[in-house]
């Protein structure tokens, strides 16, 4: 939910420190020596961040911490050669955790007679091992998979997801995970822009009691492919669901075919990765029509996730970690997958929804695996405290430790029902901010700070130390305490993007120019900074909207539907839903010849679902204008528009953008405010 300063005013001076604060991971002496927010040396951050990559594997040591001879192509611990697949299995059974549980997954459908979930699945750490050795495998031997190569994943939240994920790591391979909410189109875009030949996906997954169907999804986006000359050679289908599918005998093969007669003892040495190697690419939005490829390495992203696990969620080794996002998002790839796995945890996985078939799923799932750090979203926990505390009480949650959130700002009203609810006012809990470029935690409450920070509701806390970050004006300079300014990070760290993938010069463009003479790392956000440098990240400042938590680009939503024929133009922009966070608001011109009608608004959400999906089809609001009003220069006014759907009167909008009559603007307000209120 984007918030505005005074949301959180009141809760700058406000300090929780609850009763047993048992955990013990930071002195105050080791938290000022290091927190880059004060003036750590250079020295120093470098040792900080070689005590972590000390405690990580690594199959030849690095020699250097940063190289920053190029910036801002920065690299980290240079020299050094490691593998995630090798860390998040081999080197756990090298360290005795063979037989520990790595997973254990949940799916969705419910039985009601025994009150239990009707499948469970528990994996260990070797048989993680195995099965993602003998995927390795099948990918080298039968596809020729090879290092440097890009597989695209378009699978739900089922075990393979993962599994496939440590399969390509083996190779040196990298994946590209497109969320199962995406539309074909989407999906295809994604496909052509990587490369990919081989796509794996299932056949289907349960949501809220029913299926879906995703192969259907990827036979579309292979035409759309093939159109574009990229060919698909391998589909690889995962039996979950059962549904019928469509087959291409010369393309379609099932991925227990794939692997039925490769030895069960299928052993695949890793391949060896060093600092200008990548891991993996994911697909996020930014500002224009085209999607970004962020581009992540292999050890600097090891060890920043490893740092995080440690120091914002204190991982113990008989921990059990549920983070609850998607897979197919970077919170999935690094606190769903690599992250808990490296540190050697028992991660969690459910397939389905949060209220199926009961509004107290998740607290089952809680109890049921006494899960100890628990890392979700707001959108979840506010969709879930409108229920009734009854659903919450039935379960014993008194394995909770750590409960942190992620992807846009709490409220503090959320935040106090979870810390209430979930935690019984004992547990650490904050908003950890970070983004699909920064790899990992940027910052967060940390527990062990004890009396010295204490909680503050909603807060983002402080950077990790080790890390520098800033509230800065628009020339780069730092903001006042309590004055909103542009979150920026201002030194790097070692999970940070590599670059984008195909496009430096984008990187360049959309992270590191935004001030002049300084070279800071522009999230897009923004924040302010309380007197006591607590972080309070406001909501993009930029023409991205979460919705659900969801990263969507405004830009990729109009063009989308721009190419409606019955489309002139639209303009998107996010209004402030109290479940959701923000929801996208559509003016749309019609071109000459349609008129609107529910039907017509019925059949644009349905071209929304075909062309970027139902993330964003399912809470679009479509409002028909005659034009949107534009400056003389011809940009949209969007401040204008966010002024409308945000309930605003025309006397907060008083400096327009350059040429634009009050008049005129007036006019162009009332136009929209209508359109918005037939709704
Ligand atoms: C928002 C998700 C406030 C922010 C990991 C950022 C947050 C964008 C928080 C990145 C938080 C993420 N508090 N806002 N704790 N975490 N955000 O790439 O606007 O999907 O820029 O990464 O989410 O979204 P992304």
């Amino acid at each position: 939910m984007a918030q505005s300063v005074e949301a959180y005013r009141e809760f700058f001076e406000s300090d929780i420190i609850p009763p047993s604060w048992k955990h013990k991971v930071w002195d105050k002496e080791e938290f000022k020596k290091f927190h880059a927010g004060t003036t750590a040396s250079r020295e120093a951050v470098e040792q900080w961040w070689a005590k972590w990559a000390d405690e990580l594997f690594w199959l030849k040591k690095w020699n250097k911490v940063l190289d920053d001879s190029k910036p801002p192509f920065y690299r980290w611990f240079i020299g050094g050669e490691t593998n995630l697949a090798y860390l998040a299995t081999d080197w756990q059974i090298e360290k005795g955790r063979k037989n520990k549980l790595a997973l254990i997954w949940e799916g969705e459908p419910w039985d009601e007679t025994l009150q239990q979930p009707k499948e469970v699945k528990k994996f260990t750490y070797y048989d993680l091992f195995r099965v993602s050795n003998v995927i390795s495998y099948a990918l080298k031997e039968k596809l020729g998979v090879r290092k440097g190569e890009i597989l695209t994943f378009y699978l739900p939240m089922i075990p393979e997801l993962p599994f496939y994920m440590l399969a390509v790591q083996r190779l040196g391979a990298e994946h590209s995970v497109v969320f199962s909410g995406f539309s074909a189109e989407s999906l295809a875009s994604r496909v052509i822009d990587s490369g990919s030949r081989i796509i794996v996906t299932a056949d289907g997954f349960y949501r809220r009691g029913k299926i879906v169907n995703l192969k259907s999804i990827v036979d579309e986006a292979v035409k759309i492919c093939e159109k574009e000359g990229l060919k698909i050679e391998r589909v690889i289908v995962v039996k979950r669901a059962g549904n019928e599918i469509t087959w291409n005998l010369d393309r379609d093969m099932w991925h227990h075919e794939l692997i039925a007669d490769v030895p069960t003892k299928a052993y695949v040495p890793v391949e060896r990765q060093n600092e200008s190697d990548a891991s993996f690419i994911l697909y996020t939005s930014g500002t224009t029509g085209t999607p970004k490829a962020v581009q992540h390495s292999v050890g600097g992203y090891a060890v920043g996730l490893y740092a995080t696990m440690k120091m914002l969620f204190d991982a113990k080794e008989d921990d059990i970690f549920w983070c609850t996002a998607d897979v197919g998002w970077i919170t999935g790839h690094s606190y769903v997958v690599y992250g808990p796995l490296i540190t050697g945890l028992t991660t969690v996985v459910y397939e389905g929804s949060p209220d199926y078939p009961e509004p107290d799923r998740w607290w089952g799932i809680i109890e049921r695996y006494g899960v100890t750090l628990f890392y979700t979203a707001p959108t979840a926990i506010r969709m879930l405290m409108r229920f009734p505390e009854e659903y919450v009480k039935k379960h014993d949650l008194s394995t909770l430790r750590i409960v942190h959130t992620v992807g846009e700002p709490i409220n503090p009203e959320a935040f106090l029902w979870y810390f209430k609810n979930l935690g019984k006012e004992d547990i650490v809990a904050s908003s950890a901010w970070w983004m699909t470029e920064t790899g990992h935690i940027i910052t967060g409450h940390f527990p062990g700070l004890g009396k010295i920070f204490p909680l503050k509701p909603g807060t983002n806390g402080y950077s990790i130390p080790g890390v520098r970050v800033d509230v800065v004006d628009d020339d780069g300079n730092t903001c006042p305490p309590g004055v909103r300014g542009y979150f920026v990070i201002t030194s790097p760290w070692p999970g940070m993007l590599e670059t984008l993938y195909k496009n430096p010069q984008r990187y360049i463009d959309a992270y590191w120019s935004r001030f002049k003479d300084k070279l800071y790392f522009y999230t897009g956000d923004f924040a302010v900074k309380d007197k006591d440098g607590y972080i309070w990240v406001l909501g993009r400042a930029d023409d991205v909207i979460k919705v659900a938590g969801h990263r969507i680009g405004t830009a990729e939503v109009e063009s989308a539907l721009a190419r409606h024929p019955a489309v002139a133009e639209a303009a998107c922009i996010g209004k402030t839903d109290p479940v959701k966070g923000q929801v996208p608001v559509i003016f749309t011109v019609l071109k000459k010849g349609f008129s609107p009608s529910p039907e017509f608004e019925n059949e644009l959400k349905k071209y929304l679902r075909a062309t970027i999906g139902p993330i964003v089809a399912s809470d679009a609001i479509i409002a028909f204008v005659e034009a949107v009003p534009k400056t003389r220069s011809g940009k949209i006014m969007r401040r204008l528009l966010r002024a409308v759907v945000e309930g605003a009167t025309m006397g907060d909008v008083t400096t327009l953008e350059d040429g634009v009559a009050i008049e005129e603007a007036k006019k162009a307000y009332e136009t929209i405010k209508s359109a918005l209120e037939s709704k």
